[in-house]
């Protein structure tokens, strides 16, 4: 029996392949290299000594969600594939909206028509509403203030209209806090389209001199230091948190939302100087304006996870910077390949 991963040449999916190979699952992956590389494949690969198949294709494309289910014999689905950028979901809403929204109701379609009715999807800490209580529980208020929030939470609330329609239904909602870091063995990684957004691969492309200074946004924050306070997680304690929500869904139906982080915060200040105590390197940085639609402090509470699941995050925020900087220090372009024999010759 076999696992399908959609979006698992992605950041996070690429990391659970290597531990669903390495736990003896069966995958294959569906992706449409929107957002990765098919190197990724190759390098999971290597790591794990194990085959797969990749299908090339779009969940937009329902022959073809069809064509992997027909040749396949899944047993489960564990659902990455998505848009994931904030900024671009305020500019172009019809974007997320068509490849989140659309995207899942063809694979659930599918997947009904299949009768294959167990489903691990990745949403997000961002559907909490802000100026709550902290930590989160998976009980606090949720309310989405973008078009990329909104797509994880109307998901979610699809995923609970599939279940209470028919109770063969498994799902298990995963919601992520911060994800950061790499492989330990420096393989696979972090692959951002061009500038990063997000704190860390910003923080690393800084370290190694292809961007100049961190900008640190806003140091009036009601917080010790004044910086934003995050729940940052290393992606392979996520992974695993996957296999964990596996588990589940192989043994029991019904609809399930976990928190998936650490159960603590950092600041960006207290986060810059962990990766310069872990690596040696020196980040310039300087204190720039707040960013729009940041809060203060967003941290889990994860007992739910840790009784239910039976997951808990082991790795220090040491390890997650270590690790990033090992993936960036090896893979300078990610996962682009240089041809240094073609540049050559054109010099
Ligand atoms: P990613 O962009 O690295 O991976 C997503 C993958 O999905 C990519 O490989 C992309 O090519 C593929 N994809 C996108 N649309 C597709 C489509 N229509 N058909 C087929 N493939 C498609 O992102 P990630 O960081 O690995 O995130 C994985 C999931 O977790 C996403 O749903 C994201 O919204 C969610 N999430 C991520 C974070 C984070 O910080 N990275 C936090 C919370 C939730
Ligand atoms: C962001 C998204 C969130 C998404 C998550 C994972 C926003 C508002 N939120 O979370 O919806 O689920 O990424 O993709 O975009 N920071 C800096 N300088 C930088 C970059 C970040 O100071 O150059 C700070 C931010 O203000 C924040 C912290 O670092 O306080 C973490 O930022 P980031 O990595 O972007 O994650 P979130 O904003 O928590």
């Amino acid at each position: 029996m076999t696992i399908l991963v959609t979006g698992g040449a992605g950041y996070i999916g690429s990391h659970t392949c290597v531990e669903l190979l390495n736990n003896g699952y069966e995958i294959a992956v569906l992706d449409n290299l929107s957002n990765s590389s098919e190197e990724v494949l190759t390098r999971i690969r290597e790591m794990t000594n194990k085959s797969f198949m990749f299908y090339k294709g779009d969940l937009l494309d329902k022959d073809f969600i069809k064509m992997v289910f027909q040749k396949n014999r899944i047993e489960a689905v564990i659902h990455f594939a998505g848009l994931k950028a904030v900024g671009e979901s305020v500019q172009h809403p019809h974007l997320y909206y068509q490849n989140n929204i659309m995207g899942t109701l063809h694979l659930l379609e599918v997947m009904d028509q299949y009768e294959i009715r167990k489903i691990v999807f990745s949403s997000s800490a961002t559907v909490y509403a802000s100026s709550q209580p902290m930590p989160l529980s998976e009980n606090s208020i949720t309310k989405a203030i973008n078009p990329y929030g909104r797509t994880k939470l109307m998901i979610e609330e699809m995923l609970a209209d599939y279940y209470q329609a028919n109770p063969k239904w498994s799902c298990v909602v995963l919601r992520y806090f911060n994800p950061i870091g790499a492989h330990q063995s420096g393989e696979i990684g972090e692959d951002p389209n061009g500038i990063p957004n997000n704190l860390m691969p910003y923080l690393t492309q800084v370290a190694i001199g292809k961007l100049n200074e961190l900008k640190v946004f806003g140091n009036d924050y009601p917080t010790p230091d004044g910086t934003c306070i995050r729940d940052y997680i290393h992606v392979v304690d996520l992974a695993k948190g996957h296999i964990k929500a596996l588990n589940k869904v192989q043994i029991e139906s019904g609809y399930y939302t976990y928190n998936l982080g650490t159960g603590g915060g950092y600041s960006v200040l207290e986060v810059i100087q962990a990766f310069e105590k872990a690596t040696g390197k020196k980040v310039p940085y300087s204190i720039g304006g707040r960013r729009q639609g940041d809060v203060p402090i967003c941290y889990a509470d994860t007992s739910t996870s840790k009784m239910e699941l039976l997951w808990q995050a082991t790795k220090s925020l040491e390890e997650m910077c270590k690790d990033a900087w090992n993936w960036q220090t090896q893979n300078p372009n990610g996962y682009k390949i240089i041809d240094h024999a073609t540049l050559n010759s054109n010099n």
